[in-house]
């Protein structure tokens, strides 16, 4: 009898954890079935973590059942939209399938997808209509609130203290400090003669690693060597923190979640990156206030990003009604900085390398305004504010792959709208509609991408 009842609570489990999904995917159908949008299923959100974690195994085996006969197609066609890399490689085939907009209905969050510049420029520009969605931001507070995952009046002040740090000045630090590690680089990679070079992306993120501790703390490495720094510095073993965890961003996020749990309840992995996590913070920390107590030696170029974003929150904090960030808030951006400008700029820079080393031609076009920018002038002597803007093409190169590259981020983040909201516009009238709560809008993610396989831009 009682064998009887355990199993009847088992087999009532079971029904449940079934027809939940099935109950929300219809309620969220229902929500958005009258608004004139093509609509596809998928039994996953796309960050659904069970998704996430199991679909490098799975998406392959639907893939392959898919092609046996037709019932079993379906498992291909939400496959082609919900997988981490489903909007690199269909590009624009989907759109051409659905239209410029069609939502993706899914037991979880609904999710608006439109490839149309004017729909998503609007929705990018309309902040307190569009938000970002906590869930997906929420995770990249790894050691504190930022500009990045905020939204409203919180975004608006940290926007505001965190704009200072980005000038002109600072570019010319930036400048310098990637010429010095670019052509530590390049000699590097001559030395390798025949060898060749093994693995372009590791050094592309040494050099944007360093870069970003010279212009981010004024802290300066040498290109595949040690720190600078005076022995018993412990820099480097906060950039060697720093390079573990933006190695493994989503480990560092998983960590950082995991954090209260005791030592003795984390794998091995885990413990490194809490590690790795709690060094950089401590060293942030401490970096803060050697730079409030006036102990840091001014560098030839003077301010980083650290210390104009101290200035700037200590000038806002002065401000009638106004406050700065606090420590907490000052240590998180200061870590997304670096989290937000590595990745980037580092895979941004190996694509570039491999690019041009198969196209003779765009080399020969960059170097053609590289000589007649710089004409005989030795590396260590080239100017920023005499030269940066006269490179239109080598900008041109970068753009152009920046745009080619970046649709991931709008896999990761991507805007919600907590009630009602409409989005219209000349081209995008057709499908005009009024979103429902609770829908994502990836605006930029197929739009960027697939703008370039778009026929009509
Ligand atoms: C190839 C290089 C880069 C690309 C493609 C890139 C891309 C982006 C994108 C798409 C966003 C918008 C994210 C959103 O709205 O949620 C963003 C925001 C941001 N990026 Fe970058 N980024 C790059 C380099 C950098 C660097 C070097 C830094 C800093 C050192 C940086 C710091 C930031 C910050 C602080 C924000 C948030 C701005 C705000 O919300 O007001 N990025 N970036």
């Amino acid at each position: 009898m009682m064998a009887l009842s355990f199993l009847n609570i088992i087999a009532s489990i079971m029904v449940a954890l079934l027809l939940y999904p099935l109950l929300t995917l219809t309620q969220n159908y229902l929500r958005v079935r009258t608004l004139g949008l093509p609509i596809v299923f998928s039994p996953f959100g796309r960050l659904n973590p069970f998704w996430v974690i199991t679909q490098p195994y799975i998406a392959p085996f639907l893939t392959r059942l898919s092609t046996i006969s037709d019932p079993f197609s379906i498992f291909q066609n939400f496959v082609d939209y919900s997988t981490n890399s489903c909007f690199f490689l269909s590009r624009y085939t989907l759109h051409e399938c659905y239209g410029p907009a069609f939502f993706i209905v899914t037991p979880g969050l609904t999710e608006l997808v439109i490839a149309d510049a004017p729909a998503a420029a609007e929705v990018q520009t309309r902040r307190k209509d569009f938000i970002k969605n906590e869930l997906n931001y929420k995770p990249l507070e790894i050691l504190g609130p930022n500009v990045v995952t905020l939204n409203g009046e919180a975004w608006a002040r940290h926007r505001r203290i965190t704009t200072p740090p980005f000038n002109e000045r600072n570019s010319a630090l930036v400048w310098k400090q990637s010429l010095l590690q670019a052509s530590a680089m390049l000699k590097s990679w001559i030395g390798k003669g025949e060898r060749g070079v093994g693995n372009t992306l590791d050094d592309t993120m040494a050099l944007a690693l360093n870069v970003l501790m010279a212009a981010g703390f004024g802290k300066r490495f040498e290109f595949g060597g040690g720190s600078k720094e005076e022995k018993g510095d412990s820099m480097s073993s906060y950039r060697n923190a720093l390079s573990i965890v933006l190695g493994n961003l989503y480990g560092a996020i998983m960590t950082s979640m995991l954090m209260g749990l005791p030592s003795w309840a984390l794998p091995k992995k885990f413990l490194d990156m809490k590690s790795a996590l709690k060094e950089a913070e401590e060293y942030i920390l401490k970096m803060i206030e050697e730079e409030r107590a006036g102990l840091v030696e001014k560098s030839s170029e003077g301010d980083n990003l650290m210390s104009v974003l101290l200035k700037a929150s200590e000038s806002e904090a002065m401000g009638k009604g106004r406050m700065g960030l606090s420590d907490e808030e000052i240590v998180g951006n200061l870590f997304i900085y670096n989290l937000a400008g590595h990745d980037t700029t580092s895979n941004t820079l190996a694509y570039a390398v491999i690019m041009l080393a198969t196209d003779a031609k765009v080399q020969d076009w960059l170097h053609e305004e590289i000589t007649s920018v710089f004409e005989e002038e030795s590396v260590e002597k080239w100017n920023y504010e005499r030269s940066f803007h006269q490179l239109k093409r080598c900008l041109a190169v970068l753009v152009s792959l920046i745009i080619i590259l970046y649709y991931d981020i709008w896999l990761i983040l991507s805007l919600s709208c907590s009630s009602k909201r409409s989005v219209s516009t000349a081209q995008y009238s057709t499908c005009r509609d009024t979103q429902p709560p609770r829908t994502n809008v990836s605006p930029s993610k197929r739009k960027r991408f697939s703008s370039h396989h778009t026929p009509s831009y």
